[in-house]
């Protein structure tokens, strides 16, 4: 018996084309990964070489030096220290953002008022002291009553992270805003962290979120100032987790403002 099975040409033919469309994406996306992979593992090697490199010339200082006085000595354990912070907070952040993005981190999700949530972070930077010697503003919509579900947590450290870094890259006396509204089809919470401070240039801004980007030339962990170049990727990371979306906008010598789009209930 003759059993072939009809199939229309144009179908046979189009479904072709959709399936190669579709593996041509994949292919690429892999590819994506991979490059993403190698720049990953080349920077991770670079930021936990520089410290350990920092760490071992300074105990070999400590080890030869029999004759050394006691503050140079002090100096020398407060660099390795210094270093050895550097890279604890490399791992820690590493460790935290595999977490996170790969879904493997257990979270726990409340329902919560979003602007007394808000108001009360604000309170709390107000008697931090590494924000005394900045100006800082708060700015609530007066209609903006609303509950989302949040791991307070991780919400906690997406703002840290935001403030930290306007701190960070602004300078002292510096004004650092807090903004917060709904959108405009009241399904949303608009929440807007900006500064004054030095800005970030306009052909760097499409890096600053990628977790195997810093925008200064040499990377962070090696300054004093900075810690792992890790921070806009875990709080991207924990916004989508969250159903939400972040972008920037920045102007050189005028400012930065990160803009949070999150959903409520
Ligand atoms: N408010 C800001 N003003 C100016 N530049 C910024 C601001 N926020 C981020 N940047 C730039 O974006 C880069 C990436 O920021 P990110 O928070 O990811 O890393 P980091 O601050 O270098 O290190 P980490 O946050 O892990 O301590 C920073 O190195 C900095 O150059
Ligand atoms: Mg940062």
């Amino acid at each position: 018996m003759n059993s072939k099975i009809f199939v229309s040409p144009e179908i046979e033919h189009s479904t072709i084309e959709e399936l190669s469309r579709q593996l041509l994406k994949a292919n690429n996306e892999l590819y994506q990964l991979q490059q993403e992979r190698e720049i990953i593992f080349a920077n991770i090697s670079h930021d936990l070489r520089a410290p350990m490199t920092a760490i071992r010339s300074a105990l070999d200082l400590v080890l030869s030096e029999e004759n050394a006085s006691a503050d140079d000595m002090r100096k020398t354990l407060e660099l390795i220290d210094r270093r050895a912070k550097t890279l604890e907070s490399l791992v820690n952040d590493m460790y935290y953002l595999y977490k996170v993005s790969s879904g493997t981190k257990e979270s726990s999700y409340e329902e919560i008022e979003a602007i007394p949530f808000l108001e009360e972070y604000y309170f709390d930077l107000q008697i931090n002291s590494k924000y005394e010697k900045f100006k800082l503003e708060l700015e609530i919509d007066p209609d903006s009553e609303c509950r989302f579900k949040i791991n307070v947590q991780e919400m906690v450290r997406v703002l840290d992270n935001l403030f930290s870094n306007a701190a960070r890259y602004s300078g002292e006396g510096s004004v650092i805003t807090l903004k917060a509204g709904k959108s405009n089809d009241g399904k949303k919470i608009n929440i807007i962290i900006m500064d004054n401070g030095r800005g970030i240039p306009k052909e760097k801004l499409p890096y600053i979120f990628m977790r195997t980007y810093t925008v200064s030339d040499s990377r962070t962990p090696l300054s004093n100032d900075s810690g792992s170049g890790l921070g806009l990727a875990i709080v991207k990371s924990i916004i989508e987790k969250h159903g939400g979306t972040i972008s920037c906008e920045s102007k050189i010598g005028e400012g930065t403002e990160f803009f949070i789009c999150l959903p409520i209930l």
